[in-house]
């Protein structure tokens, strides 16, 4: 996998934003897979700025959903709907027939997991997909011990994800759902291009288990390593525990430019 490490957060973000709008100019109705949480939003605010500048056209872009809390109403502010919806989707001026997500309300949840494979797979699959990292290793939400070959499905989050998304829920651990509906890592390694945006020091151990760590369940996030196109972009702070930080730098000064990430 290829590793850049960025100075910040904001670099991080312009660099993966021109990746997604170099792709929607060779492809404009390309399906962006997002992520959400805090790591992802320099990257929609640069896209963003983007669009408003006529620099790249959204119109018939896609926009594929991760994960989902279970149990949350759809028009529950921390429903990860609602937040693509206010982070992306209308920041973009995209229409909200063109996302892909699952139903985290559904009463059979199996069956709105098996939907949503069968529609990203009508899609044409994801093009390019935006992942986080947990501080535990996990991508979507596959929490550690995930099957490096599963599908979408039902997750229990770990009590330190919890712990972590209460932020989000005015710090009460109580709100924050136990259950989720994420894309498996089989899932994830189907899209054409892995993009796993890393920011802080929180995530230092997680991307040296990731990137110079044993592919393992453990760190599920390390099935990275099996994708042929995958990329990891890191703030200093987030690279501080690589060991090959000095040969990661080297290669990417030394990267021809048309080669993009
Ligand atoms: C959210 C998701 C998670 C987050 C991860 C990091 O859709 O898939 O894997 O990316 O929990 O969250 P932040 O960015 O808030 O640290």
């Amino acid at each position: 996998m290829e590793v850049v490490i960025v100075p910040d957060a904001a670099a991080g973000g312009e660099l993966i934003a021109e990746a997604m709008a170099a792709l929607l100019r060779r492809k404009p109705d390309a399906v962006l897979g997002v992520a959400t949480g805090s790591t992802p939003l320099p990257v929609y605010r640069a896209l963003e700025a983007k669009v408003r500048a006529g620099a790249v056209e959204v119109g018939r872009a896609r926009i594929a959903q991760l994960d989902e809390y279970v149990g949350l109403p759809a028009d529950h502010p921390e429903s990860y709907r609602s937040v693509l919806r206010k982070e992306v989707l209308e920041p973009l001026g995209i229409n909200a027939e063109a996302f892909l997500g699952p139903d985290g309300t559904a009463e059979d949840v199996a069956a709105a997991c098996a939907s949503y494979e069968a529609a990203l797979t009508a899609a044409g699959g994801v093009d390019l997909q935006l992942l986080g990292i947990g501080t535990d290793g996990h991508i979507g939400f596959n929490e550690p011990c995930s099957s490096l070959a599963s599908r979408t499905r039902i997750k229990t989050l770990t009590e330190q994800t919890r712990v972590d998304n209460a932020r989000f829920f005015d710090d009460d651990i109580d709100q924050v759902p136990h259950h989720v509906i994420t894309q498996g890592i089989g899932t994830i390694l189907d899209a054409r291009h892995l993009v796993l945006l890393a920011t802080g020091a929180g995530k230092a151990e997680a991307v040296a288990a990731t990137v110079e760590g044993p592919v393992a369940s453990v760190c599920p996030a390390s099935a990275l390593q099996l994708h042929p196109h995958a990329t990891v972009v890191v703030d200093e702070a987030a690279a501080s525990k690589l060991r090959l930080a000095d040969y990661f730098r080297h290669a990417y000064a030394n990267k021809p430019a048309w080669q993009g990430i």
